[in-house]
């Protein structure tokens, strides 16, 4: 069975067997069902590469639906289920003048994988509207809950990046958002300029959501038009005192201040200062707008994808003494 049309890489890696869940209790079904040991979750394919077969049981969860769960006059808590396409969810939510998700319209993959690395762009992350999401335990599949806390959430990480890695299967999220007085955050530079292009002088949670759709859709490749990822690296993150060589060698290089110890640097200008933007090896390539982003032209495999990425971290460790990490979750 083929992955192809459910990784946004479109890596043609084959599945030995493959079944969608649409309920809880299916799910916590097969779960326990001994004839099938080796089992693979699949969520939205959104942010791992392939890089052979599966042999295994794919797993592809396909829960749907959003419920409101309480509401007063200021906000509202609502449940989406995994299976939920992300930036679908958003439009449901902007509908209904819902406000704190705006800023990560577009983001591709469900909201049932959205914890596990605490996806974020345009200066908000997941975390900061989460509230607890509902899992079931692979090894007993008993329905559990975490909480905020006890997701751990960091910069693109997470307990189930971490102690919890493959033990959960997160079913459900629940979001709070605000109803009114909706906190529009435009810290990030690029909003700014959209909205001024476009003389929006104060805008509403439509405003800034169509800001982020049109800087992402010139700046990111559209999975269904260019298999990808999207950011492939981490933006990695090093101390001040490494900092501070850095910037004394390269005075006009991009980043952010975390802390008092420690500094963010973009991963896409070390990557284009490598002289990798745009570049192509068979159908294995490095995105013309935005150089965090592997891209895949066509029929590239997994493993030539991973090989792209290797040579990338080794130049760009020796140009800056910089070591950089995928942010994808590399599926060996
Ligand atoms: N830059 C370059 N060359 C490039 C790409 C970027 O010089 O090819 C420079 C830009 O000029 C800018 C800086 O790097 O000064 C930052 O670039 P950008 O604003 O595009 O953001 P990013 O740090 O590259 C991060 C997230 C994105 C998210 C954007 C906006 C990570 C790993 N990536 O990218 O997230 O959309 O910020 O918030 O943190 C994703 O995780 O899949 C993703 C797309």
């Amino acid at each position: 069975f083929s992955l192809k049309e459910f990784n946004t890489f479109g890596i043609d890696a084959k599945a030995k067997f493959f079944v969608q869940v649409n309920s809880i209790e299916e799910l916590q079904e097969i779960l326990g069902n001994d004839s099938y040991p080796v089992q693979f979750i699949l969520g939205g394919g959104s942010n791992m590469l392939l890089t052979s077969d599966i042999d295994a049981l794919v797993i592809h969860i396909d829960l749907r639906g959003i419920e409101i769960i309480s509401q007063n006059e200021d906000t509202v808590e609502i449940r989406v289920m995994a299976g939920e396409n992300w930036h679908q969810m958003i439009l449901w939510t902007l509908e209904h003048n819902f406000g704190g998700l705006e800023n990560m319209s577009l983001i591709p993959g469900n909201t049932g994988t959205a914890p596990i690395q605490n996806i974020g762009a345009y200066g908000v992350e997941l975390k900061d509207v989460f509230v607890i999401c509902e899992a079931v335990r692979r090894s007993d599949q008993e329905l559990v809950y975490f909480t905020k806390e006890e997701c751990r959430f960091g910069y693109r990480d997470s307990f189930f990046k971490n102690a919890g890695k493959n033990k959960y299967v997160i079913t459900s999220v629940n979001l709070k958002l605000s109803k009114r007085n909706h906190n529009i955050n435009t810290s990030y530079g690029a909003i700014n300029e959209e909205l001024q292009k476009n003389n929006i002088a104060e805008p509403n949670i439509k405003n800034v959501s169509e800001a982020v759709i049109a800087i992402r859709k010139r700046k990111l490749p559209n999975p269904k038009e260019l298999g990808n990822s999207g950011s492939f690296f981490k933006n990695p993150i090093i101390t001040k005192e490494k900092f501070e060589t850095f910037i004394k060698n390269h005075p006009i290089a991009p980043f952010y201040k975390i802390s008092e110890k420690e500094y963010k640097i973009p991963a896409g200008w070390l990557i284009e200062q490598s002289g990798y933007k745009g570049i192509r090896f068979g159908d294995a390539g490095v995105h013309k707008k935005q150089a965090l982003v592997l891209v895949n032209y066509g029929n590239a495999t997994g493993s030539e994808i991973l090989d792209l990425a290797y040579r990338i971290i080794k130049d760009v460790e020796s140009d800056f003494g910089i070591t950089i990490q995928p942010e994808v979750n590399l599926i060996k």
